[in-house]
Order: structure tokens, then C-alpha cells, then sequence
């Protein structure tokens, strides 16, 4: 059994102070950065580009796990992976070669992640599987923080657990993550767990704390 990471999303952060926002959340025990980026065309709403991760990229060693809701993403690979993205996700909704944009991930040298939405079925990773370190479970219907749990992503998730076999795979659930529904899909195989509005709660690094201390403590039992 891996250790669960908790791997905040700063779209719920106060963007007037983004970079404390970040060195806050990892003094406050987060594993990862999860960062969302959103181009009002595959997800209805817009959030940040390459040039803020590059900016976040000198203030923490913390591995930054970018989040792709973009389409099309290939032409923008590069930049995420210059700005300093260690994993970068794509969803396999957003273009016709997905294959292709998993391999340009790995060839930049960078960790390969495929997302599904709460729509798409597992069995459509089937052809991928040795291509990627990361599924990402949707919980939600991507685009925006504060949405509620979707209660079918903890089959899914054991799904691709499953899939994934004895492959060094990372299972992360994004979406609706809070002490109650962080345990559905930890007992099902989830490793990585990205919150948003569960972790930025409150102000500052100490709250930021008890919240992440909530999620981890629900997960432990
Ligand atoms: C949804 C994003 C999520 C979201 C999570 O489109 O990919 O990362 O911000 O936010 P919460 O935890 O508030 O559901
Ligand atoms: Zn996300």
C-alpha cells in the first residue's frame, strides 16, 4: 500500500496572493501542487496559464501536478513542461490522439497523466495503459471548484486500480474531495487525493493544516 498524497488545487487559493497561497498549503503538509489550468473551451471557465507556473516554480521544490483542461493540448506541452509541471495530465476527451499527446508528455521528460470525465468509462484505457503514471478520476464534471462528490467515481476508481495491475500507476480523484468522501475512494484504490475548497478553508497555513490533518485523518481508518 502507498502512502494517500494530498494534493491541493490552488483554483480555490486567493489569487492576489497566489505564491503565498502555494509556500502556505506545502508548510501545511500537502504532498503535491495540483494545478488547473482552464481554457473556456473544454471546460467552461477560464483560470491561468504557463506563465503563473512558471512563477510558483522558483518558490517550492513541491512536485507540481498540472492539470490540463484544454483542447487542443499538444501545442501547449512545451510551455507546461518549460514552466516546470513534473506531471502533466491530459483528459482523453479533449482531442482525437491522445496517444500521441502522452507520448510528446514523456518525451519532454516529464510524468505522463491521462484524465477521464464522470462520463467516460475506464475500459476506454485499456490501449493506453503503458503509457501513463497517473489516472485521474473526475468527480466531478470539470471546470469548476466546489462541486458535489459523484458518488459512481469510487467503482471507477477500482477500475483502474485494477487496470493498473501490479504497473506503477498513481490513482488520483479530483473533485468534490472532502474528510467524508476522501475514504469512498482511498478503500477503493485512490493514492493521490487533489481538494480544493476542503483545503483552502479558512486562512493561512494553520488552517490549512487542520484541514489537510481532516482528510488524512479520515483516510487512516
Ligand atoms: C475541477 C478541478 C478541480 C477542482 C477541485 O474542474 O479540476 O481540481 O478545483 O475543487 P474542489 O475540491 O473544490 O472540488
Ligand atoms: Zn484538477
Amino acid at each position: 500500500m502507498r502512502p494517500t498524497l494530498i494534493a491541493p488545487s490552488i483554483l480555490a487559493a486567493d489569487f492576489s496572493k497566489i505564491g503565498e497561497e502555494v509556500t502556505d498549503v506545502i508548510a501545511a503538509g500537502a504532498d503535491w501542487v495540483h494545478l488547473d489550468v482552464m481554457d473556456g473551451h473544454f471546460v467552461p471557465n477560464i483560470s491561468f496559464g504557463p506563465v503563473i507556473i512558471e512563477k510558483l516554480r522558483p518558490l517550492t521544490d513541491a512536485f507540481f501536478d498540472t492539470h490540463l483542461m484544454i483542447a487542443p493540448c499538444d501545442p501547449y506541452l512545451e510551455a507546461f513542461a518549460k514552466a516546470g509541471s513534473d506531471m502533466i495530465t491530459v483528459h482523453l476527451e479533449a482531442g482525437p490522439h491522445i496517444h500521441r499527446s502522452l507520448q510528446a508528455i514523456r518525451a519532454l521528460g516529464k510524468k505522463a497523466g491521462v484524465a477521464i470525465n464522470p462520463g467516460t468509462p475506464v475500459s476506454m484505457l485499456e490501449n493506453l495503459i503503458d503509457m501513463v503514471d497517473l489516472i485521474l478520476i473526475m468527480s466531478v464534471n470539470p471546470g469548476f471548484g466546489g462541486q458535489k462528490y459523484i458518488a459512481e467515481a469510487a467503482d471507477k476508481v477500482a477500475q483502474a486500480r485494477a487496470l493498473a495491475g501490479e504497473r506503477d500507476i498513481f490513482i488520483e480523484v479530483d473533485g468534490g474531495i472532502t474528510p467524508d468522501t476522501a475514504p469512498l475512494v482511498t478503500s477503493r484504490g485512490a493514492d493521490v487525493l487533489v481538494a480544493g475548497s476542503a483545503v483552502y478553508k479558512g486562512e493561512g497555513q494553520t488552517a490549512y493544516r487542520a484541514n489537510i490533518d481532516a482528510i488524512r485523518a479520515a483516510v487512516a481508518c
